[in-house]
C-alpha cells in the first residue's frame, strides 16, 4: 500500500479564523486534497502522528466534535477535549493566558467559541495552529464541506447557483466568503433586519469581482430560490440568541424551506443544512428527509474536510 500524500502546494495562513484567510487557488488546492484523503485516508493515517490537539467548546456540538476527534485520532493524532460549556474561556483567566499555556502541551487548538474575538485573541497569543470550529459570526470547516459535497456531485462550482433562505448568520457569512472564492453564484433571501454583516458582504463582493462568482441580497425566498440548483437554510436561532427565540419564530415563518418553496428551484435542486435542523420551523421533514436533500453527505464531509484542513496546517 502505497503512503504517498498528495503533494499539496497550500500556502495557508497558521489559522483557519474566518476562511477568508485563504486565496481562491488555496481553497481550490483545500477540495482537491479533501479528495485524496476520503478516496485514500491510508495514505493519511500517520500525518498527525505525536500531535496532540485541544478541542476547546463553549457551546454544545455533535457533528464538530465527532468529526474532528475521529479525524484527528484516524491520522495517528491525539485530542484533548476540553468542556468549557459551563464557563466560558477568559472567566478563569484571561485567554491569552489560556492559549501560552496550551502552545506549550499541544500542537494546534480547535475552538467553538460564542465571541469571534475570542479565536483571534487566541491566535494572537499562541503561535499552534487554531481552528474555528464555529463562531458568532462563522463557520468556515461547515461551508467547506457543503461546497465540497456540492462538488462531488456536480464538479467545478463556477457558475453554480445555490440559494441561502433565512437567517444572515455564521454559517451564511462563510458560504459567502467560500462563494466568492470558488466562482459560485449565490443569492441570499433574509428578513430585512437580519442581512448579513456589512464587513462580510464587503469582502466577499471584493473576491467576486475576481472570480466571476455573484453575491447577491435579497428578502424574498421566492427571488433567492428561482432556478437555484441547491437551496440551503439553517436555524432561525443560532446558539447563543435563545432569548430572541419567540421573536424570530415568527418573523422567519415565511422563510421556511417546504416543498412549495423548492417547488421554485431547479427540477431536481438539492438541499443543504448545516444541521441541526428544527423540523416544521426552517424546514419540513419532507423536504428534509426527501430524495432531494444532501445533508447526511454534508454531515459526513465535514470529516473529510477537517482532515484536509490538520493536513494543510500541521504537515
Ligand atoms: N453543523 C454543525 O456544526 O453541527 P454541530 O453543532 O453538531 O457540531
Ligand atoms: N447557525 C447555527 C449553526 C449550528 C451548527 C448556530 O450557530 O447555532
Amino acid at each position: 500500500m502505497t503512503t504517498t500524500t498528495l503533494a499539496t502546494p497550500i500556502f495557508l495562513s497558521n489559522d483557519l479564523l474566518t476562511g477568508a484567510e485563504w486565496s481562491p487557488a488555496h481553497t481550490h488546492d483545500l477540495l482537491r486534497l479533501t479528495a485524496d484523503i476520503k478516496s485514500h485516508p491510508a495514505r493519511y493515517a500517520e500525518t498527525l502522528r505525536g500531535k496532540f490537539i485541544a478541542l476547546i467548546f463553549e457551546k454544545p456540538s455533535l457533528r464538530t466534535r465527532v468529526t474532528f476527534e475521529v479525524g484527528i485520532q484516524s491520522m495517528g493524532g491525539s485530542v484533548v477535549f476540553l468542556d468549557h460549556t459551563q464557563a466560558r474561556l477568559g472567566e478563569r483567566e484571561s485567554i491569552a493566558d489560556v492559549a501560552r499555556n496550551l502552545e506549550r502541551w499541544v500542537q494546534g487548538i480547535v475552538a467553538r467559541v460564542y465571541e469571534q474575538r475570542v479565536l483571534d485573541e487566541m491566535a494572537a497569543s499562541a503561535a499552534i495552529p487554531v481552528i474555528n470550529a464555529l463562531s458568532d459570526k462563522f463557520h468556515p470547516c461547515q461551508a467547506l464541506a457543503d461546497f465540497f459535497t456540492l462538488e462531488e456531485r456536480v464538479g467545478n462550482l463556477r457558475g453554480f447557483k445555490l440559494a441561502y433562505v433565512g437567517d444572515g448568520n455564521n454559517v451564511c457569512h462563510s458560504l459567502m466568503y467560500l462563494a466568492s472564492r470558488l466562482g459560485v453564484h449565490l443569492r441570499i433571501a433574509t428578513p430585512p433586519d437580519y442581512a448579513p454583516e456589512r464587513d462580510v458582504i464587503q469582502d466577499s463582493k471584493r473576491v467576486a469581482r475576481e472570480t466571476r462568482a455573484k453575491i447577491e441580497l435579497c428578502t424574498d425566498p421566492r427571488e433567492a430560490v428561482a432556478g437555484a440548483e441547491a437551496v440551503y437554510t439553517d436555524s432561525w436561532t443560532s446558539m447563543g440568541f435563545e432569548a430572541q427565540q419567540q421573536v424570530r419564530n415568527s418573523v422567519f415563518a415565511p422563510y421556511q424551506v417546504n416543498a412549495a418553496l423548492m417547488a421554485q428551484a431547479a427540477p431536481g435542486a438539492y438541499f443543504m443544512h448545516c444541521l441541526p435542523a428544527h423540523r416544521e420551523c426552517e424546514v419540513t421533514s419532507e423536504v428534509l428527509d426527501g430524495p432531494q436533500s444532501v445533508v447526511l453527505d454534508q454531515s459526513e464531509n465535514r470529516m473529510y474536510v477537517q482532515k484536509a484542513i490538520l493536513q494543510a496546517l500541521f504537515s
